[in-house]
């Protein structure tokens, strides 16, 4: 009998290896691992260069708390900044960088109202969950926190009717990964920057997913010709090693002042040793041209399938969903992948997400493209 609760549905099998993109369960199965462990292992799993940073950190120091200076933690910030002026605060998790944004809107402006969107995921904590545009992520865990708004998403009336010079922020994912792969129009976002601006609202881009370098650019914005006042990570930032940033322009930092916020372990020298060396190989030249060579690659070989259960394929970089006709045909076509070696993601009711590690070589992606062919050519 198991001491876990319930709270995930879990596969009866284990994962006990990894490297790249092979993963290994306890009975010696190999699969082609297209999760990524849900856009977290981004550069692939026992990646050399971030291993060494942190058998480096692990035998100097682990933590320390933030009652010190931290070098560390300054660059990467500096190195998430680039050559944008943004401050960093860091902390464990996508739902608490969120929640570190939604504090410093509030606190920052002196407003209160928070618009996010439907089918928005901005985590489970409860500001992070009331965020979240899900009736079924709220249910049973009401009262939610308070003001918070869903206008619906890639859609101008409710920029119109939820956004005045009342509301603190808007949070918005460029692309709603957990909802299904939905991609922003970018006409869309550039009127949401712009009813921000003109409303003093402050724009909070989620970039839990899509950030570092899951869509093709080290940051989803840098594709939407936005700045935001301020952006969320977690995810792919430690390649495994659990570390959330919140980024916010400098001119916000008087709002967190000494004892407005924190955690414990934000900006813990392990976490910050990972992030800095995952950092330094997405900034190698050439990293993002093989990333976008393989997107290519994914997109035209899915595209060239011709399968009566095939609604949609969308996505940017590699973040991809193939739209299916219905959850019950999502179900039978993963189970029957992963039963064939691959493993893969649900979005939505009935999308199956590809979130391959951004280092996944041309080799593989035939692989992956064969399978997926296979299997809903059938
Ligand atoms: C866009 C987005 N925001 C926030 C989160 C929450 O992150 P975490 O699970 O690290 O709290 C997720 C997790 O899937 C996410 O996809």
């Amino acid at each position: 009998m198991s001491h876990l609760f319930p709270n995930y549905a879990r596969k009866p099998f284990e994962i006990v290896e990894g490297t790249g993109l092979t993963v290994t369960d306890q009975t010696g199965k190999q699969y082609l691992d297209f999760t990524s462990g849900i856009g977290v292992v981004n550069l692939g799993h026992h990646y050399p260069a971030v291993e060494e940073a942190l058998a480096q950190q692990a035998a100097r120091l682990w933590h320390m708390p933030n009652l010190y200076e931290s070098s560390l933690q300054e660059e990467v910030a500096a190195g998430l900044a680039g050559e944008l002026d943004y401050v960093g605060f860091f902390c464990n998790s996508g739902a608490e960088a969120n929640e570190a944004a939604i504090k410093l809107a509030r606190k920052f402006t002196g407003k209160s109202p928070v618009v996010t969107f439907e089918q928005s995921f901005h985590g489970r904590t409860y500001g992070a969950m009331t965020a979240t545009g899900q009736d079924s992520i709220h249910a049973g865990f009401e009262p939610l926190v308070p003001d918070f708004h869903y206008g619906i998403y890639n859609d101008y009336d409710s920029i119109d009717t939820l956004i005045d010079s009342e509301t603190a922020a808007v949070l918005v994912e460029l692309i709603q990964g957990e909802g299904g792969i939905i991609t922003a129009e970018k006409a869309w976002i550039t009127a949401l920057a712009e009813k921000c601006r003109a409303c003093g609202a402050l724009l909070m881009v989620d970039e839990v997913q899509t950030g570092m370098g899951r869509t093709g650019s080290l940051f989803a914005f840098q594709q939407f010709a936005i700045e935001p006042d301020i952006f969320t990570l977690a995810k792919g930032l430690g390649n495994g090693i659990p570390v959330g940033a919140m980024m916010g322009k400098r001119a916000l930092a008087s709002a967190f002042g000494p004892g407005s916020h924190g955690t414990t372990f934000g900006g813990n020298k392990l976490a910050m040793a990972a992030a800095k060396a995952v950092l330094t190989a997405m900034k190698a030249p050439g990293f993002f041209d093989e990333v976008n060579l393989r997107s290519q690659e994914l997109f035209a070989g899915l595209t060239a399938i011709t399968s009566d259960k095939i609604e949609d394929i969308r996505g940017l970089g590699l973040m991809i969903g193939i739209q299916l006709t219905s959850a019950e045909v999502l179900a039978e076509v993963s189970a029957v992948l992963e039963e064939k070696g691959l493993l893969t993601l649900r979005a939505g009711k009935n999308v199956l997400r590809l979130l391959p590690a951004l280092t996944v070589s041309r080799e593989e992606v035939k692989e992956a493209l064969a399978l997926i062919q296979e299997v809903l050519e059938k």
